[in-house]
């Protein structure tokens, strides 16, 4: 099984960017965590990290026809990308958001969401294991048809 597993803006910064919010590890570190996880659990696993909002589409335009799953962290997208919504409605491949932080304990502009009503799901608040839970999830989900 193919999964597609996006970072959107700033992700790159892990480790970097605000610790005390988002943990020490780099998005390298998190990238290899990942992969060694899909690679248990016998998922094949590529990655997108970019800042760009149409990058991030074209990746999942072209994910159509070859992804049966993807993961996505949209970062500040999430509050607000109608475009990145549309997306991932279109190519009609189950996507879980996720978020290392609980974006529901922080500022309100973090409380709405725009991406998961057409995700099946949202895991928030779990740190770099959410990506985890999603990956296992997706692998479950499509078994159940
Ligand atoms: C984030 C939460 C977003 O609100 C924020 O803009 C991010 C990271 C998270 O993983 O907790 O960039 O998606």
């Amino acid at each position: 099984m193919k999964i597609l597993v996006i970072n959107g803006p700033n992700l790159n910064l892990l480790g970097l960017r605000e610790p005390d919010v988002y943990g020490g590890q780099n998005y390298d570190s998190l990238v290899r965590d990942i992969g060694g996880y899909a690679r248990g659990i016998g998922a094949e696993v590529t990655f997108v990290q970019s800042n760009h909002e149409g990058a991030i589409i074209d990746a999942i335009h072209a994910a159509a026809g070859g992804a049966q799953g993807i993961v996505i962290n949209p970062g500040a997208l999430t509050h607000y990308s109608y475009a990145l919504r549309d997306a991932i409605k279109a190519v009609n491949i189950p996507a879980v958001e996720v978020h290392i932080s609980n974006v529901h304990a922080r500022e309100e502009f973090r409380h709405t969401s725009v991406i998961a009503p057409v995700c099946v799901g949202q895991i928030c608040g779990l740190g770099a294991f959410g990506y985890l839970a999603a990956l296992r999830f997706l692998t479950e989900y499509k078994v159940n048809g």
